[in-house]
């Protein structure tokens, strides 16, 4: 297999991003930056071979330079929302940025998203990757310990786009890492209502109107929310008030990536599953996302794409009762993910 490295542009400071191009025989090309850890296309065939990017993005840095939310990036220290923007850790009281109301979203003003990731490209003979690092230092966004952070990229021959990531920290802190693809499996012309979801989960978080888990978990029997089996999306959006943006928590049967969900595009025969060792999935069906300028001149538009975020749930640090986010120094975080793509 193989790795293209060229120059993707420049940063304020002078700084260069990088692309990179990985490529297998089955007629998938994955581009990434190490601006933010971002995958800029997905190059995938349909059934008859022919080629469409699935994913949303920009055609250059500065898009991706410009405020936009999170369009194919990694997410941290904290993916999702911390309620009121502040924790507890050790008889401390964290304050982190107010950035979505009077909560914390996404890490923060400048999260991992906005910088620049050491990488090191490489192929051999059935994987190409980029192994990419970070270190991000004590306070940053207000969240306590350096870390270090390692975001593993790799492209297989069984079209299998895995995402690796480990991170130890010097000081107790808490941890919640994902990456935030916007998928549309018919390359972005029509909103996701022509797409099929499953998520094989019986129970998720509960939120408040501003997002925040109120505590409780909700077992799920039916409705627009039960996506356990296969679903038109198109018929299931329309149920609910705003498109989906829910934490589903996934029955998990074995240690190690789980299958947690799976799209498919009908009409072109597209389908991506997901598995991960994460303990829940947020499926956002870009509700928020309006008046950007995409690649190749799109309007995006609500529902024009989804996102399956592998993640523990939002608000952790103020919720004990929630799987734990603490890193502690002694502590190795592990996360992989795995994106399959095929054709049926
Ligand atoms: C996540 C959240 C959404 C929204 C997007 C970014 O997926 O769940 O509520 O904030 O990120 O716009």
């Amino acid at each position: 297999m193989k790795v293209e490295t060229s120059v993707f542009g420049r940063l304020s400071n002078q700084e260069e991003a990088q692309v990179f191009t990985l490529q297998n025989s089955q007629g998938i090309t994955v581009r990434l930056t190490n601006l933010g850890g971002t995958i800029i296309s997905i190059l995938a065939p349909d059934r008859k071979g022919k080629l469409e990017d699935i994913v949303l993005g920009f055609d250059s840095v500065e898009g991706y330079l410009n405020p936009h939310p999170y369009i194919g990036t990694i997410v941290g220290r904290y993916a999702n929302r911390i309620g009121s923007a502040k924790f507890m850790l050790d008889g401390t009281e964290y304050k982190l940025a107010q950035n979505a109301g009077k909560n914390h979203l996404h890490g923060g003003m400048k999260g991992y998203d906005k910088v620049l990731w050491n990488s090191s490209p490489y192929a051999d003979l059935d994987r190409a990757g980029i192994m990419m690092s970070y270190h991000s230092y004590d306070m940053e966004e207000g969240y306590p310990g350096n870390l270090k952070v390692d975001v593993h990229f790799s492209l297989n021959e069984a079209s299998e786009l895995t995402i690796e990531y480990c991170a130890t920290t010097d000081k107790n802190t808490y941890l919640n890492l994902t990456h935030h693809g916007y998928f549309n499996l018919n390359g972005a012309r029509n909103t996701i209502y022509d797409h099929e979801i499953q998520i094989n989960a019986g129970a998720y978080v509960e939120t408040d109107a501003d997002l925040i888990p109120t505590g409780k978990i909700i077992k799920l029997k039916g409705g627009p929310l039960d996506l356990r089996k296969m679903k038109s999306i198109g018929t299931e959006i329309v149920k609910l008030e705003n498109g989906y943006d829910h934490c589903y928590i996934i029955d998990r049967i074995k240690d190690g990536p789980e299958l947690a969900a799976a799209v498919y595009h009908p009409s072109s025969g597209r389908k991506m599953e997901l598995f991960t060792t994460e303990p829940a999935v947020q499926f956002y069906s870009s509700n928020f996302l309006t008046g950007l300028q995409g690649k190749g001149n799109f309007k995006y538009r609500k529902h024009l794409a989804l996102c399956l975020e592998a993640q523990h749930y939002p608000d952790s640090p103020n919720q004990p009762h929630f799987p734990s986010t603490l890193l502690k120094p002694d502590d190795i975080y592990r996360q992989k993910t795995i994106h399959k793509f095929s054709v049926e």
